[in-house]
């Protein structure tokens, strides 16, 4: 592959505004704000054309200095609570451990299988809370190894069925099993369901019923924890562009969803208390939470990581706003037509209702649009170019993906990019030859 150096590549319609930028001389031309943002996303994708020449592409590149900025906003966000890494929307080895070195208040990990938990553990990792409930044996294997070397790794049930397969497990391998039970957050209004289809536990009764089966269970199994996830308060939008109604009806039922559910966990944890239950920890929320679910005084830690990332599913929350660390960037490899260029890959999905939300943004340069009839597919990628803009095969152009950890199934390694330099890679669990769902 023939290498460019980047601003070589970008046409001459481009070079008096970035004249304008860095010319040392003569009278600045007075900026208004929409030129000086258009004009800093210029610099921006110069600047990052810059840092990743000669390398190949596609790569994923994170922005070391975005992340801790994001990371210590969750963490003043989170009040004193201490906050539980979600692993699965980081997936990546070394960003969890730079992350978690930044405070002791990043305690634990909130793992997505009980597998990663384990490998986890074999890394130094402790304190392990495996959020989705499973009974396969070769996981629950898995946690038995750990939890015989002295690591904590807890799982999540919500139902008397789990409990017999991993006490059954518990008694073959001789190993006990600490458990979390995981109570339903969601709420009913009239002609809406508004949560998560996860735990079938809604009241401090079944709660307390499935905390009674775990203890009237002989030897395998103890409870140690409580988890109620309120996902359409941490992961739901509220303040998208041109959806004004659709958002203020949002952020409505957000508010009374958050009230029912404090009630709802604080007379689960109250009832699992008076039954004679003492609970090492109540974990709740999510990024998009974090306020609301720190407010609940029954929670101990706060499970967040979508925020450090930042993909283009949380850019709209009315509480918030976290820095678009991580990106991808695609070569531009046809230019079927004088404003459409097509670039190589690109076709990473976010899971969840199909639908546009799901599909990559457009990131760098600005302006940049994805082409309804193609979107971002399997091999190729067409954008349409900004006016203005012009680019030769060979350069790269930058996206991110709608969901936060799932881009890193698609890369050996995040290329890290601190004082605006790259400094090195961090390989993902991909990388590392792991993929557990
Ligand atoms: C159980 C649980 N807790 C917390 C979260 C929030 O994670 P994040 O902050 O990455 O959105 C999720 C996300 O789906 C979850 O399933």
């Amino acid at each position: 592959m023939k290498t460019l150096e980047p601003d070589a590549r970008l046409t001459p319609a481009l070079a008096p505004r970035q004249a304008a930028l860095t010319q040392p001389q003569g009278t600045p031309r007075v900026l208004t704000a929409a030129d000086s943002t258009a004009d800093a996303a210029m610099a921006r994708y110069q600047h990052l054309s810059r840092a990743i020449a000669g390398r190949p592409l596609p790569l994923a590149l994170l922005d070391v200095d975005l992340l801790e900025h994001n990371a210590r906003d969750l963490l003043q966000r989170a009040g004193n609570l201490p906050i539980r890494l979600g692993s699965k929307s980081i997936r990546c080895v070394e960003v969890l451990r730079r992350v978690q070195a930044m405070s002791p208040r990043f305690q634990g990990l909130l793992c997505y299988s009980a597998r990663e938990a384990a490998w986890l553990a074999t890394l130094g990792f402790d304190d392990l809370l495996v959020a989705y409930p499973t009974v396969d044996t070769a996981d629950l294997d898995a946690v038995a190894a750990q939890l015989q070397q002295g690591r904590r790794i807890v799982l999540t049930v919500d139902d008397a069925a789990q409990v017999g397969h991993i006490a059954s497990r518990g008694r073959a391998l001789g190993v006990r099993f600490l458990l979390s039970i995981d109570v339903d957050m969601s709420s009913s209004f009239p002609g809406i369901y508004f949560g998560m289809r996860r735990s079938p536990l809604q009241t401090p009764q079944a709660v307390v019923a499935l905390a009674r089966t775990i203890a009237l269970t002989p030897g395998a199994v103890g409870l140690v924890g409580l988890m109620g996830y309120e996902g359409q308060i941490a992961g739901l939008q509220d303040a998208v562009p041109g959806q004004s109604l659709k958002n203020m009806m949002l952020r409505r039922l957000k508010q009374s969803s958050v009230r029912e559910l404090a009630a709802r966990r604080q007379a689960c944890v109250a009832a699992l208390r008076d039954a004679g239950f003492v609970l090492d920890f109540v974990n709740g929320g999510g990024t998009g939470s974090i306020e609301s679910t720190a407010a609940d005084s029954s929670v101990t830690e706060i499970a967040a990581g979508s925020g450090l990332y930042a993909p283009g599913l949380f850019d709209h929350f009315s509480q918030f706003h976290n820095a678009p660390a991580l990106c991808f960037a695609l070569q531009v490899v046809r230019r079927p037509t004088p404003d459409i260029a097509t670039c190589g890959g690109g076709g990473y999905i976010a899971s969840g209702p199909a639908g546009a939300d799901r599909l990559p943004r457009p990131y760098l340069p600005a302006g940049m649009q994805l082409i309804a009839q193609e979107g971002a597919g399997e091999v190729q990628t067409p954008v349409r170019l900004p006016a203005g803009f012009d680019v030769e095969i060979g350069a790269p152009l930058f996206f991110r993906h709608a969901k936060a950890g799932e881009l890193a199934e698609r890369f050996e390694r995040l290329h890290l990019l601190q004082g605006g330099e790259i400094v090195g890679d961090a390989p993902t669990y991909r990388g590392q030859h792991q993929c557990f769902l």
